[in-house]
């Protein structure tokens, strides 16, 4: 398959949302990733369900919610409610993994489990067949702009041997640092989705990245 492409809202103009919202529903991207953040998982803070529903209500492709919040299972009817798609939780967020990732699939979204960069692979091993995706952090979370860490590649490698033996549709989305120097390279080494803020949103021409994005062509 082609990969997708997810860009990142967390570096959009927020006093622009509707332009910018526009602006990739008409560029080539896949999906629009929303990052979630509670001040207690990760030192930031974002935003919640009314701007995820006013999202919503211009976006023509579908939502990609990226929960960096503690306790999870709190919230996911909210999550279904203010429009998500796809609710990826984090592995480290969750005591009871199994019955968040069915609570999530039982409201009829796709279901996608994050990894920190510290967090081995291996730890997803039981619970993968139950995976739509799998988000390897390429970054600590918490925010845009970041330098890509390099492990990163290794874990693609193994989460790909892995999904191969037990889950031959598993994506593997990767999130944090991701720009012209690495996509390529990601894709080669068996990423499926790449999440974008600050290299789309901080570019000349948004879409025009998105496109650079799903063609791998930095050239021109
Ligand atoms: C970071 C978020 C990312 C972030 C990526 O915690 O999960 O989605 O927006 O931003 P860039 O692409 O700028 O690293
Ligand atoms: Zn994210």
């Amino acid at each position: 398959m082609q990969h997708l492409i997810s860009p990142s809202f967390l570096s959009a103009d927020f006093t622009n949302l509707e332009k910018e919202i526009k602006l990739m529903n008409e560029s080539e991207a896949d999906w629009f990733h929303l990052d979630i953040m509670d001040g207690v998982f990760v030192p930031n803070i974002t935003f919640g369900m009314p701007v995820i529903k006013q999202i919503k209500k211009h976006a023509e492709k579908p939502l990609d919610v990226h929960l960096m919040i503690v306790q999870p299972e709190r919230y996911i009817e909210d999550f279904k409610n203010a429009g998500a798609d796809i609710l990826t939780v984090h592995y480290e967020a969750c005591t009871h993994l199994h019955r968040t990732v069915q609570q999530i699939k039982s409201l009829g979204m796709k279901v996608g489990v994050s990894l920190n960069p510290h967090t081995p692979v291996h730890l997803l091993e039981d619970i993968l067949p139950d995976l739509d995706m799998v988000l390897l952090m390429s970054v600590n979370p918490g925010f845009g702009g970041q330098k890509f860490i390099e492990n990163t590649y290794k874990k693609i490698n193994q989460l790909k041997a892995l999904s191969e033996k037990i889950n031959k549709n598993l994506l593997i989305e990767i999130d944090g640092g991701v720009d012209a120097s690495n996509a390529e390279k990601l894709i080669d080494a068996g990423a499926n989705v790449l999440v974008a803020g600050s290299f789309v949103f901080g570019s000349k021409n948004p879409a025009e990245t998105v496109k650079k994005l799903k063609s791998l062509d930095f050239i021109h």
